[in-house]
């Protein structure tokens, strides 16, 4: 039977026959004896394989090279050098899957992050991807739990949709019509009643609008699923297909939205800190090098770990957008004009605005709301007794160090007339929503809902600098590779 190597690594029992079975990350020693550096994914730490070369037929211990794959039977012993507690003496090694050593993409020294994004197929295999994916196992498992514990139900809102929730028209479409040579109506548009759906389809941008429908039936229910974004931004915050989390809540208003949110970011945060340890220790180290690379100014005040465990024990500063506006119009940097977007009542707040707040003002997470009406989606509450072109919706963006906005969110607007005439504003057509605007009319209730990026979260817990070294297998513009 075989032993992964976390358990081995915990055993305090010693001198007993154990089957271990993993990749070779290096081998070195002598004519007479070699030491390998075995990992087989279950934790960052290697086990330390020692074989007497002459009790091995000579070509077994030739193919024990990097990359390759061995099983060994052997005795599991306390370790006579530095560096580790045990490590096994080997009896019988079996070679699983040999490996060209030259030409094995993953050699033991350190390679950029851009070619390992070349070899996504075999960087896993590496010690800071192997972390990165045993946190995001980890947080993913958390979020469910998290959930499951305070009686939300895991909701499935479809993938393939015929609506865009955002409003913003930047949805991937599917169709099995033939590109080349569509069927049209006399207009000359394409005719989508020919298509498979009988309707235009996009992959979803957001599992909101169906995880309503849940919610005002099951009460609290949550979504956790891939989204689809074809926004042509090359940034290291953005992918083109993201896991979202979206928690809908029948008869929540904004504060319990902003209590439900800051509850479940520091639970999840804190069960990273948990159950990952050896993994965070490391990315803990990695971060602190590659910030050392960046300009001074540009530099993390706290390390990785510091950083998690502020989050865990500080509250969330919470304010409106109209004071955030306040705040960096008084701000000397923008009396420096160091800012490179216009600040003033009523823009989209930049990358840089959100993180001047977070990291230079109040040096923690921050939740903004009542963000002006015009720059937010149709669905979220309007508030009333407002200055005309001063108007404002009860949204709410969870701003973080390092990341900007992770989770965007509202209070939804619950009211059929006031929905309608915003959706009519906004120009959708209503006859594309006459299922969402239905739940107005039965039965409608104030709820709340927020959307959190799960790769958002991932570069905030691991503390890597781009989006697409948080995801096994990135999706951006031009690249689908994999
Ligand atoms: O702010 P967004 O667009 O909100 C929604 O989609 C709402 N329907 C959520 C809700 O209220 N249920 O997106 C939510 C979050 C963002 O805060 C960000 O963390 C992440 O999704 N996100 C992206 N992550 C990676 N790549 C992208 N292109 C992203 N776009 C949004
Ligand atoms: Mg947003």
């Amino acid at each position: 039977m075989k032993t992964n190597i976390k358990q081995i690594l915990g055993f305090s029992e010693f001198d007993r026959e154990i089957t271990v079975k993993g990749w070779v990350r290096t081998r070195r020693g002598s004519s007479n004896v070699s030491f390998v550096a075995l990992n087989d994914g279950s934790t960052i730490k290697n086990l330390q394989i020692v074989i007497e070369n002459d009790n091995f037929d000579v070509n077994i211990i030739k193919a024990i090279t990097t990359g390759a794959c061995i099983a060994v039977e052997g005795t599991l012993v306390k370790s006579q050098g530095s560096g580790q507690t045990c490590e096994v003496l080997a009896k019988k090694i079996e070679i699983l899957g040999e490996s060209d050593a030259d030409k094995y993409p993953i050699q033991p020294k350190a390679h950029t992050m851009e070619y390992l994004r070349e070899n996504a197929h075999l960087r896993p295999r590496t010690n800071t991807f192997s972390a990165v994916f045993r946190v995001r196992h980890a947080l993913a498992f958390a979020i469910h739990k998290y959930f499951n514990d305070n009686g939300f139900f895991y909701w499935h809102s479809p993938i393939i949709t015929a609506s865009d929730a955002e409003g913003a028209g930047q949805m991937f479409h599917v169709s099995t019509l033939n590109p080349t040579n569509p069927p049209k109506n006399e207009d000359g548009a394409i005719n989508y009643k020919e298509d498979f759906f009988g309707a235009e389809t996009s992959l979803t941008v957001s599992g909101q609008l169906e995880g309503e429908l849940g919610a005002m039936a099951l009460g609290l229910i949550y979504t956790f699923g891939p989204t689809f974004r074809a926004e042509n931004s090359n940034t290291a915050r953005h992918l083109a297909e993201f896991w979202m989390i979206e928690p809908e809540m029948a008869f929540y208003d904004i504060q319990d939205n902003m209590d439900l949110v800051e509850n479940f970011l520091k639970y999840v945060i804190h069960y990273a800190l948990e159950n990952c340890p050896d993994d965070l220790e490391f990315l803990d180290k990695r971060f602190a090098e590659e910030e050392k690379k960046k300009k001074q100014e540009e530099r993390s005040e706290m390390g990785l770990l510091e950083k998690l465990n502020f989050i865990v024990s500080n509250q969330f500063e919470r304010l409106t957008y109209t004071e955030a506006i306040e705040i960096l119009l008084n701000s000397s940097h923008h009396k420096k004009k160091k800012f490179e977007f216009e600040v003033k009542w009523g823009i989209d707040l930049q990358s840089e605005h959100e993180r001047y707040l977070v990291e230079k003002h109040f040096k923690k997470p921050v939740i903004l709301t009542n963000y002006p009406k015009a720059i937010k989606a149709f669905y979220m509450k309007q508030n009333e007794g407002e200055e005309v072109g001063k108007e404002t919706v009860r949204a709410m963006d969870v701003l973080f160090p390092g990341i900007g906005e992770i989770v965007g969110g509202s209070q939804r607007e619950e009211n059929y007339d006031k929905l309608m005439s915003r959706i009519n504003e906004v120009g959708i057509d209503p006859e594309n929503l006459w299922w969402y605007l239905d739940t107005r009319k039965f039965g409608t209730c104030p709820h709340s809902g927020f959307g959190l990026g799960f790769e958002r979260l991932m570069l905030f817990v691991t503390g890597m600098g781009n989006i697409r070294d948080v995801i096994p297998f990135p999706r951006t513009p031009q690249n689908a590779k994999f």
